[in-house]
């Protein structure tokens, strides 16, 4: 994909956008928010998205106006566009830098297993003065990087194992001096007792791995942030089989992960001032012969013992580990996670926005503004003793899956053994298992099956970081 930015536009196929006010609105087009008309000027096609009400106008508005109006152009077979900067009073660089991130993010398209391939775009320009041509390419190389994780998590899960996770680490290393990457392999993580991780990865012929890939931007600095991803490549559940309807998507499992390889190779491209550890957490969760046991417990490297109430609640498991390894060999001075940790946190939250959980009130709010300001938006929720108190086993240190009845408070009690492997740092948690996978049609930037959630989001975090 070509980026430009210019004055005059260079396409034939223009993308306009108008708020409900405008007096150059074509016949029958309104300029209400999702609104999209099609006009021709001879044969050249001219998309008008309607933003709505011009006092009303956000960034988020006229995101999702630039995706809609993309795919247009897109079944129109138009591959190359010039999106015009709508001629307003008061139009900032952070709508224009939006409108592009609209029509990047909406075009996207996963269409390596079609015979009919769709058109994918392969010019934007930006018509207007707002932004400037390295601005442009910047949000561009982020859009970029939201596609890698997508393609990530798209990908069949045969094909993207803990292996091909640790190939791709090793990739953004290698293209940057200032990315290190240190991978374990099965045996070590067995030997060095990773035994949560290694136990969620008993049963597969593809073994866990666990990745550590390093960014320094600010050598001076002592502050570092771990982002840690789930990698399970795929969930099948293991003994505790998932049922049909349930099962159909989880190569989604390893979302996290692919946010973490998403946002280090962003990191790479764009080199802000900060540290940053990316820690995946790869296994795959088989079920088979020798697939770990339900009622077993297993010894996680921080040394506490754990009974596996439930295989399916894996994720937990190797999340621990990863977080307990990074502490004593990479220390940081704070941790956010990423996981599709429990089906609850889509039944409180819905497909739009992921569960926030922190031990840490500033950590929390600068990520919900994170949120807020690129639409991948979070809603913290609690962790309190009760539910500390609820992963406590009769028989080992910590239990899998709380006592509480059945369903209670599910997001929580993950939260909570997440948070018992954290230490004193300032710690998040992003459950991304709603927001990760969009099962359903389009919605503005967000297009179908993997969605790359958490990318903008953490970028943004970094951008605005200081030390
Ligand atoms: N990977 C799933 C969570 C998930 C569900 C992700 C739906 C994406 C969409 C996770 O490993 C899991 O199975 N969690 C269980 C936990 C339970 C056994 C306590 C769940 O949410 O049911
Ligand atoms: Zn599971
Ligand atoms: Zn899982």
């Amino acid at each position: 994909m070509n980026i430009t930015v210019s004055t005059t536009p260079a396409n034939d196929t223009h993308l306009v956008f108008l708020p409900e006010e405008s007096t150059s609105k074509p016949p029958d087009f309104s300029g209400k928010i999702d609104e999209t008309a099609i006009r021709y000027q001879g044969q050249n096609p001219r998309i008008y998205c309607g933003i709505g009400k011009s006092a009303a106008v956000t960034a988020d508005i006229v995101r999702t106006a630039a995706a809609l109006g993309i795919r247009k152009a897109a079944e129109l077979k138009r591959d190359s566009v010039s999106l015009l900067e709508p001629r307003m009073k008061g139009l900032t660089k952070s709508w224009s830098l939006a409108l592009v991130e609209g029509a990047l993010l909406g075009s996207y398209t996963f269409t390596k297993y079609k015979s009919e391939k769709t058109t994918a775009l392969r010019s934007l320009e930006f018509v207007g003065r707002s932004i400037s041509a390295k601005e442009a390419a910047d949000a561009a190389t982020l859009c970029a990087c939201v596609d890698y994780a997508r393609d990530l998590t798209n990908e069949n899960a045969g094909e993207v194992t803990p292996e091909r996770l640790a190939k791709e680490a090793q990739a953004i290393a290698r293209a940057s001096k200032s990315v290190t990457c240190t991978v374990l392999g099965e045996n070590e993580i067995r030997r060095k007792g990773l035994g949560l991780l290694h136990a969620g990865g008993m049963g597969s012929p593809f073994p866990p791995r666990l990745i550590f890939i390093r960014y320094t931007g600010d050598p001076k600095s002592k502050k570092r942030t771990a982002i840690v991803g789930k990698g399970i490549t795929f969930d099948s559940g293991g003994q505790n089989l998932k049922p049909t309807s349930s099962i159909e998507t989880m190569r989604c499992d390893m979302s996290g992960a692919a946010v973490v390889l998403g946002v280090m190779k962003a990191l790479a491209a764009l080199r802000p001032k900060v540290n940053v550890i990316g820690v995946v957490a790869a296994a795959h969760n088989a079920i088979g012969s020798t697939a770990y046991f339900p009622g077993d417990t297993y010894k996680s490297y921080a040394g506490k013992t754990v009974e596996i109430i439930s295989t399916d609640a894996e994720g937990r498991l190797a999340l621990a580990d990863a977080i307990s390894y990074c502490i004593r060999h990479f220390p940081p001075t704070e941790i956010i996670d990423l996981a599709t940790l429990t089906g609850a946190i889509i039944t409180a939250l819905g497909d739009t926005i992921a569960g926030l959980f922190s031990n840490n009130d500033a950590l929390a709010e600068k990520l919900f503004e994170s949120g807020r300001k690129t639409n991948e938006r979070l809603w913290r929720l609690p962790v309190c003793q009760e539910h500390r108190e609820a992963i406590k086993s009769d028989i080992a240190d910590l239990r899998n899956v709380s006592k509480l009845k059945k369903g209670h408070a599910s997001s929580i009690t993950a939260a909570a053994f997440l948070e018992a492997f954290a230490g004193n740092l300032p710690w998040a948690h992003l459950d991304i298992a709603g927001t990760a996978f969009n099962e359903g049609e389009s919605r503005g930037e967000v297009t179908k099956f993997g969605t790359g959630f958490g990318v903008r989001l953490l970028m943004d975090y970094f951008s605005n970081y200081k030390p």
